[in-house]
């Protein structure tokens, strides 16, 4: 199929489909896997592969080599003008926005350095699971610029403002375990268990309807969004459309007869 010879096709990353996880491998290790326009839309494709592919129920994404990303790439900073560079990150920002509302759930597992639009990436998925050894950083202000693929936005959103100024303001890279701490990070595992510790997450949610797991995010995220009169109304009418689900129907008798459910996603 065309989708398939393009993804063997691409230049920047690496892609497996496994056990319903759909795996997005940054793989641009010899630079740290900055991210280069090419590799946007080398994302944006492959993520229009797996929404429609009703096999992947989870998607991770990870670097190849001793990095999870060190941001955007530096080296074509210097072509950059006003307009090329407005456009770069309006492109950049584009895919984390799709990433952020991605209908299925989304991992950043971190092995290494996740550093300006890494981190950003990282920021847009629903979770991060990092190596003890990561270091995590939004370092733009020391080029003299800022972050510009949803950074500034995103991690005050998620740390608070005062912590979230002083990543950004003071370029200073902060540790996995600092990140945990200031809930930056869900959850902080050795080197030699990130991937085995990563797959146990995502079994979890892999044993639940994928298709609440959607609907429960999209209230989430747009609820956040929203003053929140409209979030809670958002929440209750939902919650009334679930019950015109099949998978409700099978959670709820499966309990009740003190069985596993076995959701299909309708
Ligand atoms: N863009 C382009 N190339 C990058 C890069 C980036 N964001 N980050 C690293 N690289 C390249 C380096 O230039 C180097 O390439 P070279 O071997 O051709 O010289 C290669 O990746 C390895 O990086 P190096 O700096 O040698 O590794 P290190 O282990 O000494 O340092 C970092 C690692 C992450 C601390 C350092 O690479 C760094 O500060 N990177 C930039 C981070 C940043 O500012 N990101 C925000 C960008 S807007």
């Amino acid at each position: 199929k065309y989708l398939f010879i393009e993804i063997l096709d691409m230049e920047t990353l690496d892609v497996k489909k496994e056990n319903g996880i759909g795996w997005i491998y940054l793989n641009r290790p010899d630079k740290l896997n900055a991210i280069n326009l090419k590799m946007i839309n080398e994302i944006d494709s492959i993520l229009k592969d797996f929404e429609t592919d009703n096999e992947i129920r989870v998607v991770i994404f990870t670097g190849k080599g001793k990095a999870f990303c060190a941001g955007a790439d530096i080296s074509q900073f210097k072509e950059l003008n006003t307009m090329t560079a407005w456009n770069f990150a309006r492109k950049g920002r584009e895919l984390m926005d799709y990433i952020e509302r991605f209908m299925k759930p989304t991992i950043a597992m971190i092995n290494g350095y996740a550093l300006g639009g890494g981190l950003e990436l990282a920021m847009a998925c629903d979770f991060r699971i990092a190596s003890e050894d990561s270091m995590l950083g939004l370092p733009e202000i020391n080029l003299g610029i800022y972050p510009g693929f949803g950074g500034t936005q995103r991690l005050v959103r998620l740390v608070g403002k005062p912590k979230a100024m002083e990543i950004m303001m003071t370029g200073d890279r902060i540790r996995a375990d600092e990140g945990e701490r200031i809930g930056l990070i869900n959850k902080v595992v050795t080197k030699e268990s990130l991937e085995e510790e990563t797959l146990k997450f995502a079994a979890k949610l892999l044993e639940k309807s994928p298709l609440i797991l959607s609907i429960l995010k999209n209230i989430i995220l747009y609820g956040n969004d929203s003053p929140i009169v409209d979030g809670l109304n958002m929440e209750s009418l939902g919650w009334g459309y679930v019950f015109s689900t099949e998978d409700e129907k099978e959670g709820v008798d499966a309990f009740l007869n003190k069985r596993k459910p076995n959701f299909k996603g309708k």
